[in-house]
């Protein structure tokens, strides 16, 4: 009731409080409960920083150590789902696949539907969740190749175990290479939460309604799938391509992207809440030169890209209105050197996200915040009377 207030977007509509992450995009600020994330990137490791997201503190050693090993114990999928998963031709893009695997959790561990689940309950749900994605995401992936699938190693640390899942052969030996392990570390740690963006806020919502973790978040990867959002990554990497199959001509692009009749834009430039440079997008530039230097990759794509970004920081349009490279411009360019495929971009960028989604989805339950229902302005019909079929 009352008067109700037109924000398409929710451009200034806070919808919670929140105690998870700090984010100033004016001055270019991220930061996971209070530590900055140049700082994590650096010194942390993906799974220390999902626990500091959900559990709001540095885990003690002790604390680390279970979590890393409940995870562990939780990494294989029932024989069940990987029947699920064959049913997907080859073809289906991995974000649908995974976004069912993970809803088809709730029918195995229905006991995740209730609403007033222990906190020992909600942990184990999350422990899955955390443990059983990687294994989603890479026998997806193998799906797609017709591969038989890798099951987890636990011996492996979480991302070890992930890449070899994604990339080993039955019967061969398979090093995982430490300076890859060391960037996918970084990559999942800075896409690991982003306050209220669409598929945290897909992910509050849904919840907010009593869904369970699993249906939730099933949600959630579905909102990142778009390319207005977590989409974005396989998108840059398609658009540069396009460019170099067109003769290398950045500056078509660039005045393209500013033709308001051209419904083309600029993939990896603009944010919602950055108007500076994404600090993301720096970390990972500098990883992106680190480890193509490292593993021997000559990317004529990163050239391109690096001429798209030099020309579009000193052009007017972009300048004006504030459009820097966000986090999706480089990411896409180590997952190539990293072989990970593009239809697999996007699904990386949810497996750093997961953290994210479920200290969100914790947060506002623990706050039993109320459903969230947002209000129109209805620009409908008034009332008018029903014709019959026949005299239409
Ligand atoms: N290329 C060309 N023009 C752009 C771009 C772009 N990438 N982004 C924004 N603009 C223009 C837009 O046309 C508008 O111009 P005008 O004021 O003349 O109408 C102005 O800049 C403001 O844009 P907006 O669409 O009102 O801003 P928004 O906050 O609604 O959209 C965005 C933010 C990220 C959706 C948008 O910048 C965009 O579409 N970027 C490309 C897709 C992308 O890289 N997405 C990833 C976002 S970061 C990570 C994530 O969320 O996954």
């Amino acid at each position: 009731s009352g008067v109700i207030t037109l924000d398409p977007g929710y451009k200034n509509t806070g919808s919670t409080t929140s105690a998870i992450t700090f984010l100033d995009g004016e001055k270019g600020i991220l930061r996971y409960r209070g530590y900055t994330i140049e700082a994590l990137a650096e010194k942390s490791d993906f799974l220390e920083v999902s626990y500091l997201l959900i559990y709001g503190e540095l885990p003690t050693k002790e604390a680390y150590d279970k979590f890393v090993n409940d995870i562990k114990v939780h990494t294989m999928l029932h024989e069940d789902i990987k029947a699920i998963l064959e049913g997907f031709p080859s073809n289906a893009h991995p974000m649908g696949v995974l976004s069912s695997l993970v809803c088809s959790l709730t029918a195995f561990y229905p006991e995740s539907l209730d609403p007033n689940r222990s906190s020992d309950g909600v942990y184990l749900s999350i422990i899955r969740i955390l443990a059983k994605l990687p294994t989603m995401a890479a026998w997806a992936h193998k799906n797609e190749l017709g591969h038989p699938f890798i099951y987890p190693n636990n011996y492996l640390d979480y991302c070890s175990n992930f890449t070899r899942m994604m990339f080993a052969v039955p019967a061969e030996d398979y090093e995982v290479d430490p300076v890859v392990n060391d960037a996918l570390n970084k990559l999942l740690i800075l896409h690991a939460d982003h306050e209220q963006n669409c598929s945290t806020s897909t992910v509050r919502i849904v919840g907010s309604a009593q869904a369970s973790l699993y249906a939730s978040i099933s949600a959630g990867i579905n909102a990142l799938w778009g390319p207005l959002h977590g989409g974005a990554n396989q998108a840059v990497i398609e658009m540069l391509e396009n460019i170099k199959a067109d003769g290398g001509d950045t500056k078509k692009y660039l005045d393209k992207a500013k033709d308001k009749n051209d419904p083309f834009r600029l993939m990896g430039f603009g944010h919602r809440v950055y108007k500076n440079f994404d600090p993301r997008a720096r970390i990972i530039k500098k990883a992106a030169d680190q480890v193509l230097e490292k593993l021997g990759v000559n990317d004529p794509v990163l050239e391109i890209a690096k001429g798209l970004e030099e020309a579009a920081l000193v052009d007017e349009y972009f300048v004006e209105r504030k459009l820097y490279p966000n986090v999706d411009f480089y990411s896409g360019i180590i997952y190539r050197a990293m072989g990970i495929p593009t239809d697999m971009f996007t699904v990386m960028f949810a497996l750093g996200r997961l953290p994210g989604w479920i200290a969100q989805w914790k947060e506002m339950r623990e706050n039993q915040e109320p459903i969230g229902r947002p209000r129109q302005i209805y620009t409908g019909n008034n009332e008018r009377a029903y014709i019959p079929l026949d005299q239409r």
